[in-house]
């Protein structure tokens, strides 16, 4: 068997539907994940309020573009970083297609009401792609986030184009998604290049490259360090459990890779996940998964 048929015979996960969120939300859970981008975004957005601030009329009203903030864990928070540093009148344009989420979002703003007074929220429940055939070519936007939802928003180079143009003078674009240089990027690069697998998600290379091939100047690119104890992945196959199974799914981005994937190429992911490229040793001897993000920040100039 070649490694195309290999990858004829693995599903992706990004097509599994519901399982797809299951598997989201376990590796979530084990890595911290949401809590991890809230904590750089504390200990980050001060300085870039500032800077996006230093630039505004003291009448102006500052503009801020969500893209699928989901529960709005993290984009709240930029929200009140923003309203405390930068600027007492923001309008804020919330792009969620997930009606569940949005809702959620709303009643953490209602919750929330005393730190987010004043944000004038423009809910819309849209994909990325709905987006664009409505909004306004006028529409600009001295802060845009993007965290964990560029893969779903398309072609990469058109998405970045598209969010640039969308920036003010001075202002800041953040996409924070998986590092090429993490687990991540390590082992869908070997998934590629051994098994000749197709990985329909990005990292922080291909972001830098679609900014190096369309002249949009990255400022910085920061790692925010997220990690998730994988020990149950390695449990051999027969005996994984339903969280090893799942967790396993997540990591490869395919649908029962433990059973589906022929040994002799499931016994090498393995090893390669648990090398040095993708992972430590923790104190008690389990395996710990470098699951690092990226956030690549991009001011307009
Ligand atoms: C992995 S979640 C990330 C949520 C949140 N930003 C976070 O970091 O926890 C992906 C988000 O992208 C949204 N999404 C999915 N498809 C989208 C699309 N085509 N356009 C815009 N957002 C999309 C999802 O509804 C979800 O809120």
């Amino acid at each position: 068997m070649t490694a195309r048929q290999v990858a004829v015979d693995l599903q992706a996960l990004s097509e599994s539907g519901d399982y797809y969120n299951t598997a989201l939300d376990l590796y979530d859970r084990g890595s911290r994940r949401i809590q991890r981008l809230s904590e750089w975004v504390d200990e980050n957005l001060p300085a870039l309020a500032e800077s996006i601030s230093s630039g505004l009329r003291e009448d102006e009203e500052l503009t801020v573009l969500s893209v699928g903030p989901g529960e709005g864990d993290s984009d709240r928070r930029i929200l009140s970083h923003l309203r405390g540093r930068a600027h007492p009148k923001i309008r804020a344009v919330i792009m969620e297609p997930d009606s569940h989420m949005m809702r959620q979002y709303q009643d953490l703003v209602s919750k929330e009401s005393a730190k987010l007074q004043d944000v004038d929220f423009d809910w819309r429940q849209q994909t990325f792609q709905e987006y664009q055939a409505t909004a306004k070519e006028e529409d600009k936007f001295h802060f845009i986030s993007s965290f964990s939802s560029i893969y779903y928003c398309g072609d990469l180079e058109k998405s970045l184009k598209y969010l640039y143009e969308k920036l003010h003078c001075g202002g800041i674009l953040v996409v924070a998604l998986m590092a090429g240089e993490g687990g991540f990027g390590r082992l869908w690069q070997h998934l590629r290049q051994t098994l000749g697998m197709t990985i329909d998600f990005f990292t922080s290379t291909d972001v830098e490259h679609a900014c190096r091939n369309q002249n949009i100047p990255i400022a910085e690119i920061q790692t925010i360090s997220i990690q998730c104890d994988i020990s149950s992945c390695f449990d051999p196959p027969q005996q994984l459990t339903q969280d090893g199974n799942i967790l396993l799914d997540f990591l490869t981005h395919t649908v029962n890779f433990a059973q589906n994937a022929p040994a002799e190429y499931r016994d090498d992911v393995l090893r390669f996940l648990g090398s040095e490229a993708c992972s430590k040793t923790g104190p008690a001897g389990e395996a710990i998964f470098n699951g690092f993000d990226a956030a690549v920040i991009i001011r307009k100039q």
